[in-house]
């Protein structure tokens, strides 16, 4: 299983599977989607960088969180689990059959209630919920992330978190590929460092992860 959630070969195999075997047992229903996710080749986040989301989550207090692409719904447990029975994590895909999927991983996991599930196109979602989040993951087509940046921004609080997956996109970003996928995440970093109203980092772990602070 390691190997499996483990990223773009920017740490050694060995000290990365070293951190992957620190990593806590999870509990049986975020092993379950860790399993299923395996099996069906969904790009979940996996657990090193699920908790990294929760930490800058439960570091900020963050109590309303917007998800741009969630999947099964592994990374939204991670969220609710977070934000405390008072927070509100929105659930945003493009699959009904996802959605449907994470309902019951919701239910199993004792986290519906702070969870609302929506589907639809996550950057149309965040304009019609409306108000500013304490945090925004985004998790899109990597084409989109530039869209989802432009999206998400204004809906960020100030002190708020605009965090990324994949923006290393397996070095992809770093060498002469020119497929939009990489296109659009080499345009994010750009745009995250470019942002004077960002304080932005990258962290190389699994397929890297870009923490953006909104000043
Ligand atoms: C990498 S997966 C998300 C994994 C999830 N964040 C996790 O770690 O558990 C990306 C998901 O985003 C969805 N997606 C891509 N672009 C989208 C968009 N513009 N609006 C809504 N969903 C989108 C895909 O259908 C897919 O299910």
């Amino acid at each position: 299983m390691t190997e499996r959630f483990s990223g773009g070969g920017f740490i050694d195999d060995d000290v990365e599977a070293y951190i992957y075997d620190l990593l806590p047992a999870r509990d049986d229903v975020i092993s379950e989607i860790e399993k299923q996710a395996i099996e069906r080749s969904i790009p979940i986040i996996g657990p090193a960088v699920a908790r990294v989301l929760q930490q800058y989550a439960v570091a900020i207090n963050a109590r309303r969180v917007f998800e741009m692409g969630s999947a099964i719904g592994y990374s939204t447990i991670w969220l609710a689990r977070a934000v405390g029975p008072a927070g509100k994590v929105y659930y945003t895909d493009g699959g009904e059959e996802n959605a449907a999927e994470a309902r019951g991983y919701f239910e199993r996991a004792g986290v519906m209630d702070r969870i609302e599930v929506l589907t639809g196109n996550s950057m149309e979602l965040i304009e019609q919920v409306g108000g500013e989040f304490d945090l925004i993951f985004n998790d899109v087509d990597k084409h989109q992330y530039p869209e989802a940046f432009q999206m998400a921004l204004p809906h960020l609080r100030k002190g708020g978190l605009f965090i990324t997956d994949n923006v290393l996109w397996s070095g992809r970003v770093a060498r002469g590929d020119s497929d939009k996928d990489t296109e659009g995440v080499r345009e994010l970093n750009r745009l995250i460092y470019a942002s004077s109203d960002l304080h932005s980092t990258i962290l190389p772990i699994r397929d890297g992860l870009a923490v953006c602070l909104k000043l």
